[in-house]
């Protein structure tokens, strides 16, 4: 499989520690893990400190047979402060990155903010500040300017539809509000944010790509009556078609914005100058990450509700409250009971990958896609050696690839695989319990030891097997 990238992907906030060395400004997830709303007090300030580990964790990829590399750019790294004046070490580190990977023949996939906001942008309303969008510009166009060709795949944001809705609906990311006209602006300025960066990319002529990562596929349903494919419909009113559209045609669908004011979200902050960049600027490809289903029923409660698997359930008991979300008079989310739930609440469903790739492959003229995450989240224990047998994720990996070759088989445009995660890092409100690595990191060693688990040996032999 010649045309077919295999790697693993990390972000930065998750992953580099290191939160305030070299010039680095503070990020609103700084902010947020150093203030009250904290419940936890755990934090990313070390995590599994690839600040100063990045050798080590970019030699053993290669070593896996990994032959490319999803990671995020830290803005407040590269723009500390308001000002704008850029960071050399900031780019400094991110060159140091580049040049590992180069010395192993590993292509870069980076994304240019995986959820960690400037905390001088959350001051100012985060990502619903209307300076949001030509502040990202500007940032982006540093990272263009600088990191050039060196970069063959650049993403602008990871997830607007999952970051929008834990800041804005369930409120257990910063800035921890529950709000739907928050939602409506913040997905808005996403769009904005990304088309304004693809205007500064366009101008360099580059030979790289640039896409966006979606965090969900298309919704389903258990049954296909009118109803439910009405719920449906709403579903992706929701979680899809805000992000997708835009970013891959260039427009939003009307019906669908008539229908956002139906419920009463004002949508004046839409400008005509906005739209117009929006439809000059759309992207190359897709990144699509691939956990669970967006299964819906048609909303029978009456209930607007947003219940996460993270939220008050990170203490390792496995409590396993099912996700959900529910919007009055439009979906809520359907249990299929044939199913399992990981213990998180999150459905487990390998075959919601080809539903997603097809679909997505047919609503968007067969735009080349990349999974940019599919992982498993495990509490896991390791032996005297920091080895740790995880065969559940080898399962979960195993059955999920089976449905993503079988897509790229059936013609989905499908050029790259990224297992979250490279190694364990921080799972944002799970804190550290909550392990997706490849490689084990022992959080009580000084030295943060790595060791590969049976999942990083089992991956290494499939990209033989696939290569
Ligand atoms: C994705 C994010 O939504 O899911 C990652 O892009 C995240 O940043 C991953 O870590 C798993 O989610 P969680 O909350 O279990 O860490």
């Amino acid at each position: 499989m010649k045309d077919m990238l295999w790697g693993s992907a990390t972000a930065a906030y998750q992953c580099e520690g290191a939160w305030n060395e070299d010039g680095k400004g503070a990020s609103i997830w700084d902010e947020f893990c150093h203030s009250d709303k904290n419940e936890t007090g755990i934090t990313g300030d070390i995590s599994c400190d690839f600040y100063h580990h990045y050798k080590e964790d970019i030699r053993m990829m290669a070593e896996c047979g990994q032959n490319t590399f999803r990671f995020s750019i830290s803005w407040s790294r590269i723009i500390p402060k308001e000002d704008g004046v850029v960071n050399e070490a900031g780019l400094a580190f991110y060159d140091n990155i580049l040049d590992e990977c180069e010395k192993y023949g590993i292509i870069p996939n980076v994304t240019l903010i995986h959820y960690d906001l400037p905390d001088y942008i959350g001051a100012k309303g985060g990502w619903c500040y209307p300076g949001v969008a030509d502040a990202f510009a500007y940032y982006c166009k540093v990272c263009f300017e600088h990191f050039g060709n060196r970069i063959p795949l650049y993403v602008t944001i990871n997830e607007p539809n999952h970051n929008a809705y834990c800041n804005y609906c369930v409120g257990n990311y910063p800035p921890n509000e529950t709000n739907l006209q928050h939602y409506a602006r913040c997905c808005y300025n996403m769009a904005c944010c990304t088309a304004k960066a693809i205007r500064e990319f366009r101008k360099l002529h580059l030979t790289s790509k640039i896409g966006f990562v979606q965090g969900c596929g298309p919704a389903t349903s258990l049954l296909d009556t009118p109803e439910y494919r009405q719920a449906v419909k709403y579903c992706n009113y929701f979680c899809r078609d805000p992000f997708l559209d835009p970013a891959i045609l260039g427009y939003y669908n009307p019906e669908m914005l008539e229908e956002i004011q139906k419920k009463g979200i004002d949508l004046s902050f839409m400008k005509q100058e906005d739209l117009d960049i929006m439809k000059e600027n759309t992207i190359d490809f897709l990144g699509q990450n691939i956990y669970s289903r967006m299964l819906v029923k048609p909303n029978t409660s009456g209930i607007t509700a947003f219940v996460v698997n993270n939220k008050g359930n990170n203490d390792g008991t496995g409590n396993t409250r099912r996700e959900s979300r529910a919007i009055s008079g439009w979906f809520e989310f359907d249990r299929d009971p044939n199913t399992v739930l990981n213990k998180w609440g999150r459905e487990i469903y390998p075959q919601c990958a080809y539903t997603t790739l097809m679909e997505t492959s047919r609503r968007y003229h067969n735009i080349e896609i990349y999974v940019t995450e599919n992982g498993h989240g495990m509490y896991e224990t390791c032996d005297e050696n920091g080895y740790v047998e995880d065969d559940e994720r080898i399962e979960f990996l195993s059955n999920y690839l089976y449905w993503i070759l079988k897509a790229k088989e059936d013609g989905a445009n499908v050029k790259g695989y990224y297992v979250w995660s490279t190694m364990d890092l921080y799972s944002w409100i799970n804190g550290y319990k909550k392990r997706y690595g490849l490689v084990h990191v022992d959080y009580e060693d000084k030295q943060l030891k790595r060791t590969p688990k049976k999942s990083y040996y089992w991956y290494q032999e499939f990209i033989k097997n696939h290569s």
